[in-house]
């Protein structure tokens, strides 16, 4: 059984062979302990407001025939010092019972303005907020109005997020049920750590005994893949209580685990109470060398143990247990159909985000029979050819042929310097079929993708303030 001064070893030499001083010299790598993940393109926050109406009206081309779906429901218990997602705190079942209301509203919208009484799903994701606060009665009445509506019969995935305290006792089997009896096949449990203290000072409402116990309890309600969310570089948060939470993950019965960075300044709207706390107390932060260690921590020790990389920070035992819904709109850079205050919705070059934070900017528009559109933009070629690229690139490899009939362009042509400069750097590979990331592209995949997102190089510059604005 290797120790935890046995897996550090092993960490530093896996981080050795990245030669980060060398990447470093490039500009590559943001300074200090900024961090700018890439999970869109472009970022969410950069698509301009809009007249949602007319956005949706100027679409040329055909309804999909199938999506995949995404609902947000925006009830938390108590937020997460960390947390930037849309949410209501402490929400009355009357609240509830209203959201239910509007959302299926929403739905209804949505199929109308794309002239269809129903749209098949390939893949569906609840998600939050927590998606497992409302009670059995009222998930019932809202999964119902989803499936009537968006049919499961070719969905390949259904996905519910959770939190553990929800899945225990009664009500919680009683929430596992329903989830079961609708078809649920994986549930996406945010954990964060297993270090009580740690949990505390995050604000989270369960211990780790607990999530441990929901996990048990998800796998003896009949749900077949359980995937847990875990942060690593959070403010206090050593390496040896990193290694510690890894170890219990590898012990817990869960199928998969997403490893997330902490982030700390905003995406979107919402800022969570830690960039306060990082202000009173910057020196409880880790500092860059050392979250790259807990991430090649987090990498070699689910490796070693049978848990292969997927979509660079998701770790499963097989497969089977990754995120179909991330596959389809990261890979397939498929269609998606999104309902609820912030969700996203793409139809072919069309991008529509919702009213995020503003929840009763979301119910109004809803009720007045106006899609609740907030911002978005109708991509030209040059946007959905790197957006085409981006995402596929980051989460699994880019085919060249497919790239080409999706946008009309040649990969080689369109983007040859650009790829040729990551190339050199060990970054990214390719062949005549597809492009790939390096083991140093994937650990760094945000910051291989952040150069992607212009045709120039922009290098960081030599000093920047970690609170600066993006
Ligand atoms: C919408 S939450 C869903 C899970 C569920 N609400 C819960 O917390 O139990 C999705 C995940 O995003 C991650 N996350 C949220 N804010 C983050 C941040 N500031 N930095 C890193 N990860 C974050 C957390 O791991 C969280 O579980
Ligand atoms: S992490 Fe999950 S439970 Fe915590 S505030 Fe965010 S959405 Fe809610």
């Amino acid at each position: 059984m290797p120790t935890a001064a046995d897996w550090i070893q092993r960490a530093r030499e896996e981080l050795a062979q990245l030669r980060i001083p060398e990447l470093r010299a490039t500009g590559i790598l943001p300074h200090g302990d900024q961090f700018l993940p890439v999970v869109s393109y472009p970022p969410i926050t950069m698509y301009p407001k809009v007249d949602g109406a007319e956005l949706l009206a100027s679409e040329p081309d055909p309804p999909p025939q199938v999506t995949a779906a995404y609902v947000h429901v925006p009830f938390c218990a108590r937020g997460c010092s960390y947390c930037h997602w849309v949410k209501k705190i402490n929400p009355s079942a009357g609240d509830i019972d209203d959201y239910i209301d509007t959302v299926t509203l929403e739905m209804d919208l949505a199929l109308a303005r794309l002239g269809r009484a129903s749209i098949p799903v390939s893949t569906c994701l609840f998600g939050g907020g927590t998606p497992t606060l409302p009670s059995p009665a009222q998930l019932d009445r809202l999964i119902s109005a989803f499936r009537a509506r968006f049919p499961l019969d070719a969905c390949r995935q259904f996905s519910f997020e959770a939190e553990p305290g929800n899945l225990l006792g009664p009500q919680g089997r009683e929430r596992l049920r329903v989830l079961k009896d609708h078809g649920v096949q994986r549930i996406s449990m945010g954990v964060q750590s297993f270090d009580d203290a740690i949990l505390t000072r995050m604000g989270r409402t369960h211990t780790a005994r607990q999530a441990l116990d929901a996990i048990t309890a998800i796998h003896d309600a009949g749900i077949e893949s359980v995937s847990i969310d875990l942060i690593y570089g959070y403010l206090g948060l050593t390496v040896e209580h990193w290694i510690r939470t890894m170890q219990i993950a590898l012990s817990s019965g869960a199928d998969a685990w997403h490893l997330y960075r902490l982030r700390i300044k905003r995406y979107g709207e919402v800022q969570g109470q830690v960039l306060d706390e990082y202000i009173e107390a910057p020196e409880d932060n880790p500092e860059a060398e050392r979250v790259w260690l807990m991430k090649m921590l987090g990498q070699v020790m689910s490796v070693d143990h049978g848990y292969d990389q997927h979509f660079t920070r998701i770790f499963c035992r097989d497969r089977s247990h990754i995120t179909e819904f991330m596959w389809d709109y990261c890979c397939e850079v498929s269609d998606v159909v999104g309902t609820g205050p912030s969700a996203w919705s793409n139809y072919h070059r069309t991008f529509t985000m919702n009213w995020g934070s503003r929840m009763d900017t979301w119910r109004e528009s809803v009720h007045a029979g106006r899609m609740p559109v907030e911002r978005g933009i109708f991509r030209d070629p040059e946007t959905e050819a790197r957006r085409s690229f981006l995402l596929p690139l980051k989460n699994d490899r880019v085919l060249k042929r497919k790239f080409e009939r999706r946008t009309g362009l040649n990969v080689d042509a369109h983007l040859g310097p650009e790829l040729a400069r990551l190339q050199g750097l060990g970054l990214l590979d390719q062949d005549e079929r597809a492009v790939w990331l390096t083991p140093r592209g994937r650990f760094f995949a945000d910051e291989t993708m952040w150069q992607l997102t212009q045709k120039r190089w922009v290098p960081f510059p030599e000093i920047q303030h970690p609170l600066m604005p993006e």
